[in-house]
């Protein structure tokens, strides 16, 4: 909340060394931080008719989903890593300052990009998480830390998420990821099959020798970059033809200002 002036302590409030809040892509927690550990769970007027319905929204919706429209605002942040392209030399053509690609021999071809409008998806609280050994899907995408939720899933809401794409190895036989050995490793001699095999071994696990660079996608949890108050997202961002949220993506039939809230006892039809 840079308005505010806010330090990261103001929030993250620290104990003795232990730093509140938990992460969504590691399984660090020394205590949670919320929106709500301020404010109210429905901290808009009750008297006015549409702040009322912003509250009546908050059941269903983080306050991060308006209250950070977007992200990576000031400094681009990194969106895809393809390891594939790794240990050789490429040349890219660069010209969208809003969506920066780079080649490092060490570590494949990146882009970072700026002013991004987050996926949205129902989280619960909790994340599943992809553990060493775990199979991927060869062939299309695996989810290495989805969120738990869904529309009827009266704990979850609608969560505004950074989902970051990689391309890296995995064993084409035992259809797990490959935990590469890269510092003394890759860095060093750029080459997959020795990398693998170090890593692997090092890791426990068994090394088929066949690689297949395989997709994955990451959730980050937005909570940030919080934007001054006119700027929230408002009725028409989401009610809208072009409206910033697939809701059919995220199981309703069609707008709910059109075919109502997901539990039917919520949805008001004066
Ligand atoms: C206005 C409140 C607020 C301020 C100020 C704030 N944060 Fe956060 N931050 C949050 C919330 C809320 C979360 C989610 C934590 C949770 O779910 O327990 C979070 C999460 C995080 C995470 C975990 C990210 C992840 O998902 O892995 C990190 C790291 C972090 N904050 C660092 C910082 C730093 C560094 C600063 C100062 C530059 C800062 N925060 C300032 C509210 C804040
Ligand atoms: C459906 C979208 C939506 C959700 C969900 C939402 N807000 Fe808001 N909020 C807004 C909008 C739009 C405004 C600006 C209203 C106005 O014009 O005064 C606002 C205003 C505010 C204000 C300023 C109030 C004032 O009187 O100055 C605060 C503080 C706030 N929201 C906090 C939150 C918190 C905390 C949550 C979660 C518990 C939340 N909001 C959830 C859309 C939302
Ligand atoms: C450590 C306490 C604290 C936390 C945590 C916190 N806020 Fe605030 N927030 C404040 C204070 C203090 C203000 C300024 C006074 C006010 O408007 O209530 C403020 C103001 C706001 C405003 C009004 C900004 C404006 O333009 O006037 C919004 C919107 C808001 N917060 C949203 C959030 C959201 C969303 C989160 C979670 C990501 C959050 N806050 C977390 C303390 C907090
Ligand atoms: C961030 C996107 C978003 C914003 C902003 C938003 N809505 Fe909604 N709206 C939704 C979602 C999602 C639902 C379904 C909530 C549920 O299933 O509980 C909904 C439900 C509704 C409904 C049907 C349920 C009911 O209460 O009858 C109406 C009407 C509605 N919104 C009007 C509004 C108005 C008016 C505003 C501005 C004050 C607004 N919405 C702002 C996403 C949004």
């Amino acid at each position: 909340m840079g308005g505010q002036d806010f330090s990261c302590q103001e929030c993250h409030v620290a104990y003795k060394h232990k730093i509140s809040g938990s992460s969504t892509t590691s399984a660090v927690s020394e205590g949670s931080v919320s929106c709500t550990d301020c404010h109210d769970e429905k901290p808009h007027s009750d008297e006015h008719p549409l702040l009322k319905k912003l509250n009546d929204h908050c059941d269903s919706i983080a306050c991060q989903t308006c209250h950070i429209p977007t992200f990576a605002k000031a400094k681009p942040t990194l969106m895809f890593w393809d390891w594939s392209k790794a240990g050789k030399t490429m040349k890219v053509s660069q010209d969208d300052p809003y969506c920066i690609t780079t080649h490092h021999k060490k570590k494949g071809l990146l882009i970072k990009r700026q002013n991004i409008r987050p996926d949205y998806a129902w989280y619960n609280g909790k994340h599943r998480q992809y553990l060493t050994g775990d199979s991927v899907n060869l062939d299309g995408v695996t989810y290495l830390n989805s969120p738990v939720g869904n529309i009827s899933d009266p704990e979850a809401k609608i969560t505004p998420y950074k989902l970051f794409s990689g391309i890296q190895p995995a064993d084409a036989k035992y259809e797990y990821l490959i935990i590469p050995k890269l510092w003394g490793g890759y860095w060093k001699h750029f080459d997959w099959d020795r990398a693998a095999r170090d890593g692997m071994k090092a890791a426990g696990l068994k090394y088929s020798g066949k690689i297949k660079f395989v997709n994955t996608k990451m959730y980050w949890r937005i909570n940030h970059e919080v934007v001054p108050k006119e700027h929230a997202l408002s009725c028409t961002n989401c009610h809208s033809y072009d409206g910033v949220m697939d809701f059919e993506a995220l199981g309703y039939k069609d707008d709910p200002a059109i075919v109502g809230c997901r539990f039917k006892e919520q949805t008001d039809h004066k």
